[in-house]
């Protein structure tokens, strides 16, 4: 079953996932840019928000992770 984040534009979590882990979006502005959400009436925002914080830690933990590797 798919989680859909925004009603308006039917984008669900997995594609805001993606657009934060596959193309880098840190903020609300480059989730609507790679996916469209919140382009509407924007009630999805804390959500989208909500996500964001959870996720990008994620992101930078991992990149910090692999640059702490490559110095090797
Ligand atoms: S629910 Fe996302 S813009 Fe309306």
């Amino acid at each position: 079953m798919r989680d859909i984040v925004c009603n308006c534009q039917m984008v669900d979590r997995n594609t805001i996932n993606k657009a934060i882990h596959e193309k880098n979006a840190t903020s609300i502005e480059e989730i609507r840019r790679y996916t469209g959400a919140n382009t509407g009436c924007g009630k999805c925002m804390p959500y989208i928000n909500s996500i964001l914080d959870s996720e990008v830690p994620k992101v930078v933990q991992k990149e910090k992770s692999q640059r702490k590797f490559k110095l090797w």
